[in-house]
C-alpha cells in the first residue's frame, strides 16, 4: 500500500533566495530535519523534534546524509552523449568533426529513444532532476525525449533544433518546416504533465534571418514557452556572426532584432559580451547558462561572473554535454570556482550551491515549482552522501562546520556522492535498471 504522506529525516540544506543578494540567511541548514510530503509535494520542513505529521506516516531515515533540492542543468544536449570527450578541437571544428555527424542519427526514433533513456538515467544518477535540453533538428528526437521524460514523471524542457544553413544537408530544415514542426511539438507536449517546450534555434550562424524571425513568431504565438540558444561562446564564432549579420552591431543584437531576447530566454555561454549586451540582457529579463566544463574543455574562454552579477542577470549552470566532459553539476560548480579564481574572483560556496539549485530554477522561471523545500513545491530532491569515498570521509572529518563541509563536498564530489535521487517523493533507484 502506498501512503499519500511520507517523511524524510536527515540533514537538510536549501536556499530561499540568492545569498549573493539576500545574504547568508537565504541559505538554511537543518542538521536534524524532517521533510513531510504529500502526493509528491512539500508539506513542511522542520527540525525533526518539531515535526508534525499524520500518524503512521512512513519515515525514511537518512541521518548522516544531506538532503538537498535536485540539481538544475540549464543547458545540455541529450543527443551528444556519444561525443563527450572528443579530442583536439575548438567549437566550430568540434561541431563539424564530431557533433554534426553524431546528430544525423537522430532521425531514427529508436536511436533517439534509447539515447534519451540513457541520458535521463545518467541525469538522475548525477542528481539532476530538471534540465533545459537540446534535441536535434529531427522532430523524432524531441518526441522520444519527452516520452521518456514523461514516463519518469520528470520536469524537463526540450526543443527541436532549428537550423537552415551552414550545416550538413541532412541536418538542415527550412524556415517554414522548422516553424511547423516546432508548433506541432508545442501543441503536443508543452504543459503536458511537467514538460515544457523551448523554441531552439541552434545559434545565429546556422539560421537565416527568416528562420530567426519565425522563431520570434513562435514565441509571440506561445508566450509561455522558452527560448534556448547559444550566445558568444567562442571568438571565431563571434567574428563569423559579424560577417553573417553585418547590419547588427553585436551578437545579442541579432537575437534582439528577431524578438528572441525576453523573459524565459536562456542564452548558453555568454562569454564574450560587451557591457551593453549585459545590460540589455538584464533589461529584457533574460537568463544565461554558465557552462564551465565545456568552456574549459573546448577552450572557449572565461565566463565573467562579476559582469553577470553586477547587472543581476540570472545565471544557472549548464553541463553542455557533449562540449562539457561531465554530467555532474558538482563538477560544473568545481570548474566554475576555478574559472573565477583565474580572474581573481572568489565565488562563495553558498552561491555555488544556490546556482546549482534555486538559481537554476529562477533562471528557467521554474522557481514557483522547484528549487527548494518551501511548502507546495514539487518534492524533487537528492540524498547526498558527504563521505562517499575514503578521501571525502577524511576531508569531512577535518571540517569544523557545515559551510566548509559544503565547499569541500562541492569541490571533491561527483556522482559517487549521489546516494539517491527522488522524483515527486519517489526513489528513482527503485524503477531503474540501467544505472
Ligand atoms: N554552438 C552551436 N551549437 C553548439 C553545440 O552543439 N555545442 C556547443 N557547445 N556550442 C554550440
Ligand atoms: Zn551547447
Amino acid at each position: 500500500m502506498t501512503s499519500r504522506n511520507q517523511a524524510f529525516r536527515g540533514s537538510f540544506l536549501h536556499c530561499t533566495d540568492n545569498p549573493a543578494v539576500a545574504g547568508a540567511e537565504a541559505v538554511h541548514f537543518i542538521e536534524d530535519g524532517m521533510l513531510v510530503i504529500e502526493d509528491g509535494h512539500v508539506v513542511a520542513l522542520t527540525n525533526a523534534v518539531q515535526a508534525n505529521m499524520p500518524a503512521n506516516t512512513p519515515v525514511h531515515d537518512y541521518r548522516g546524509k544531506w538532503i538537498v533540492p535536485g540539481f538544475v542543468d540549464c543547458h545540455v544536449h541529450y543527443p551528444q552523449v556519444d561525443v563527450m570527450a572528443c579530442h583536439g578541437t575548438q567549437l566550430l571544428d568540434w561541431l563539424n568533426n564530431y557533433t554534426f555527424p553524431a546528430e544525423q542519427a537522430f532521425s531514427d526514433q529508436a536511436i533517439a529513444t534509447e539515447t534519451a533513456a540513457f541520458f535521463l538515467e545518467q541525469l538522475l544518477a548525477n542528481g539532476t532532476t530538471t534540465a533545459l535540453v537540446f534535441g536535434t533538428v529531427h522532430k523524432a528526437s524531441v518526441n522520444a525525449f519527452f516520452a521518456e521524460a514523461k514516463q519518469r514523471k520528470l520536469r524537463m524542457i526540450c526543443g527541436k533544433v532549428m537550423m537552415d544553413r551552414n550545416a550538413p544537408e541532412g541536418l538542415c530544415d527550412t524556415p517554414l518546416s522548422s516553424y511547423e514542426d516546432s508548433k506541432a511539438l508545442i501543441n503536443q507536449w508543452h504543459g503536458q504533465d511537467r514538460l515544457g517546450y523551448a523554441v531552439t534555434p541552434r545559434f545565429a550562424p546556422t539560421s537565416s534571418g527568416e528562420q530567426l524571425a519565425l522563431a520570434g513568431q513562435l514565441l509571440d504565438e506561445h508566450p509561455n514557452v522558452h527560448l534556448h540558444t547559444h550566445l558568444s561562446e567562442n571568438p571565431d564564432e563571434c567574428e563569423w556572426v559579424k560577417t553573417l549579420f553585418p547590419d547588427q552591431s553585436d551578437y545579442l543584437g541579432v537575437y534582439e532584432q528577431h524578438g528572441l531576447v525576453r523573459k524565459r530566454s536562456m542564452f548558453a555561454h555568454a562569454i564574450h559580451l560587451s557591457t551593453s549586451e549585459w545590460s540589455r540582457l538584464n533589461h529584457a529579463n533574460a537568463s544565461v547558462a554558465h557552462c564551465p566544463c565545456s568552456n574549459l574543455f573546448i577552450g572557449s574562454g572565461l565566463f565573467d561572473w562579476r559582469a553577470a552579477s553586477s547587472v543581476n542577470v540570472p545565471v544557472g549552470f549548464g553541463t553542455d554535454v557533449g562540449g562539457g566532459d561531465s554530467m555532474s553539476l558538482l563538477r560544473a560548480a568545481n570548474e566554475a570556482y576555478k574559472i573565477q579564481q583565474l580572474q581573481n574572483v572568489s565565488l562563495d560556496p553558498l552561491t555555488l550551491f544556490y546556482t546549482a539549485t534555486l538559481g537554476g530554477a529562477v533562471a528557467l522561471d521554474l522557481d514557483k515549482h522547484i528549487g527548494n523545500f518551501e511548502t507546495g513545491k514539487e518534492a524533487d530532491f537528492i540524498v547526498l552522501e558527504p563521505d562517499a569515498t575514503p578521501l571525502l570521509a577524511r576531508r569531512m572529518r577535518a571540517s569544523n562546520d557545515w559551510q566548509s563541509s559544503l565547499f569541500a563536498l562541492t569541490m571533491l564530489g561527483d556522482d559517487r556522492c549521489i546516494h539517491d535521487t527522488f522524483i515527486l517523493g519517489e526513489s528513482s533507484k527503485r524503477s531503474t535498471t540501467t544505472r
